[in-house]
């Protein structure tokens, strides 16, 4: 069953990482936000900016970009879902191919993450995503469903799968539309009725036809989601929102 028919709103989840100042925020919003509403649209800033959109944006859906997962304690460095969820998030990016990579997650801490998250009613968008030398090897499904699997290990309650290609991420590589879609109806399967993202390099030229394939039910956006025209661009010329404009 796909979630996305020209009925259904995409969800457009932009990830700014580690950038992003006051400034931009406020130059930005008010450009993105007419096309923006007509989305799903889930804007995930660093963890500094949550409570200024909060508070001048009371409209915009906001997630953090990572959480701990311990509730509390002395985790110099860490903020925990609690914290994203008082500061205004109500969901939360895990498992981020940065964060396997650069700070060890692994699929069972991703999966403690996710109670955690859950457990402070932020919904985890869990991001799987195979290596160049795995796609090249033809292991991609094999890989995805066993990462899957384990990085939602005893989670129960509602949550999202971006699936990112880890060579297509910031490098201007994308998967192609038959392997996009190869990739998420295979995901259907194994999770029926879960949203299912794309992410890996999507910019104003693909994401209408990316969002346009059956499986795909919306978009996770890193480089683009900053630059202020471009992802405006983004916005219209995906089907559901330009439909509806
Ligand atoms: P990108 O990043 O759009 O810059 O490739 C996507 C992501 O890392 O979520």
């Amino acid at each position: 069953m796909s979630l996305n028919n020209n009925s259904k709103k995409p969800y457009i989840v932009s990830n700014w990482k580690m950038n992003g100042t006051k400034a931009l925020l406020h130059e930005a919003m008010p450009v993105w936000q007419p096309f923006a509403s007509k989305a799903h649209w889930i804007f995930c800033p660093p963890a500094t900016l949550i409570m200024e959109t909060k508070e001048c944006f009371s409209k915009v859906i906001i997630g953090g970009q990572d959480c701990s997962s311990n509730l509390s304690g002395a985790f110099t460095g860490s903020i925990s879902a609690a914290q994203l969820a008082e500061a205004g998030a109500s969901y939360v990016i895990l498992g981020h191919s940065e964060c396997r990579q650069y700070r060890g997650d692994t699929n069972a801490i991703v999966a403690e993450k996710a109670i955690a998250a859950l457990s402070q009613g932020l919904t985890p968008i869990i991001c799987i995503g195979e290596s160049l030398e795995t796609h090249a090897a033809n292991e991609t499904l094999t890989f995805l469903k066993q990462q899957l699997v384990e990085s939602i290990a005893n989670i129960s309650g509602k949550f999202f799968v971006a699936y990112e290609p880890i060579w297509a991420i910031g490098t201007g590589k994308t998967a192609t539309l038959h392997d996009i879609e190869h990739v998420h109806h295979f995901l259907r399967e194994q999770q029926p009725g879960v949203p299912l993202l794309y992410g890996g390099s999507v910019n104003a030229q693909n994401a209408g036809a990316i969002t346009e394939l059956e499986n795909v039910d919306g978009l996770l956006v890193g480089g683009v989601s900053l630059k202020i025209e471009e992802f405006k661009e983004l916005l219209r010329s995906v089907h559901g929102i330009s439909a509806l404009n």
